[in-house]
């Protein structure tokens, strides 16, 4: 049997996470977006694409549920990037009413599905899309962690001269400006990273990735990143729709992994057919251990402004 992925949002991570899922295959793609006939034409203009790549899957638009029926995987990437004038809480109340109607619409028709995540505040749209769907907690997953930890590695792939290829890292915590690269485990094909750079190159290194997200808004200044979250994105998705059992860095609900309990934070996760099948607890340092506290606070922050609006 085929199997069929819902991405809302049509903009620019969504219609381009539908490029990635036709381009390999994975599955036929229905594409949701409030906009009436944006769906409907970039579906249609994947769909063209199909016999120049080779590729056998239906790509179709819609601006309702109806047609995402019985996904296997429903990907939210629905929601506004921070305009000027408008506060962190602003955004996060803007997208956290988009993130309500996208899970509510996709659960109804979908409810084995499992969801991934894309919508920022990503942890705290996380903790929404579970609340709203009231899917277990392994149906619900974050992507940010992929994408973080991409970034870090073309950095120092970059420092090093050598493949990114060969640079094994995890970026862990929410995220944002907390996020948590785990530099005493990264290494370039088993060869400890802190043997290869001077600390203070590490420490640039581990601030741009950081940065990463803020670094692309201010080339693009009309947008955010898309072409490495989409690839990030269907990193995940392939791997739950094939079984492949990768390990990766998610954002997962803990519920005492960590010492951290009922939050959304990017943790080590295996991802497989029943979305995350185990989630791996690493013995950290003491400074990583704070780190990581430091950045499920931010993330308790803007759990709690959305509890505190009833939401
Ligand atoms: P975009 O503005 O290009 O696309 C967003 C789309 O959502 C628009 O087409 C809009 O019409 C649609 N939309 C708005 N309300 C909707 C609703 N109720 N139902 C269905 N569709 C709706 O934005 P882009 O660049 O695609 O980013 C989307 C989101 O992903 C943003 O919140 C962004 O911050 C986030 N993001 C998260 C990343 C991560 O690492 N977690 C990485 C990159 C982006
Ligand atoms: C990024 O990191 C905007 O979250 C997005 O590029």
């Amino acid at each position: 049997m085929r199997k069929k992925v819902t991405v809302v949002g049509a903009g620019n991570v969504g219609a381009s996470c539908a490029l990635r899922i036709a381009n390999k295959e994975l599955a036929d793609v229905v594409l949701v977006d409030i906009m009436e006939g944006v769906p409907q034409g970039k579906a249609l203009d994947l769909l063209e694409s199909g016999p120049i790549e080779g590729y056998d899957v239906s790509v179709t638009g819609a601006n309702d549920y109806a047609p995402t029926a019985n996904s296997d995987v429903v990907v939210i990437t629905a929601g506004f990037p921070r305009k000027p004038g408008m506060t962190r809480d602003d955004l996060l109340m803007a997208n956290y009413e988009i993130v309500k109607a996208a899970t509510e619409g996709a659960a109804k028709y979908s409810p084995n599905a499992i969801i991934v995540v894309v919508t920022n505040p990503l942890d705290a749209m996380c903790y929404t899309a579970h609340v709203v769907s009231k899917f277990p907690k392994h149906r619900v997953i974050g992507m940010a962690g992929v994408l973080d930890t991409a970034r870090y590695r073309t950095f120092i792939a970059e420092a090093l001269n050598v493949s990114m290829e060969n640079v094994t890292a995890m970026v862990l915590g929410g995220h944002g400006d907390t996020m948590v690269p785990l530099v005493r485990l990264t290494s370039v094909s088993g060869i400890p990273l802190t043997e290869l750079l001077p600390q203070d190159q590490i420490d640039a290194i581990v601030k741009r990735t950081r940065e990463g997200g803020a670094e692309i808004v201010k080339y693009l200044k009309t947008g955010s990143a898309f072409y490495a979250p989409s690839a990030a994105t269907v990193e995940m998705v392939e791997s739950i729709l094939k079984d492949k059992k990768k390990v990766l860095p998610c954002a997962a609900l803990l519920e005492g992994e960590y010492g951290i309990n009922g939050l959304f934070v990017g943790v080590p996760c295996k991802l497989g057919a029943a979305g995350i099948e185990k989630i791996y607890e690493l013995k950290l340092s003491q400074s990583e251990t704070a780190e990581l506290n430091h950045s499920a606070a931010a993330v308790q922050e803007l759990v709690d402004v959305l509890k505190q609006k009833g939401a």
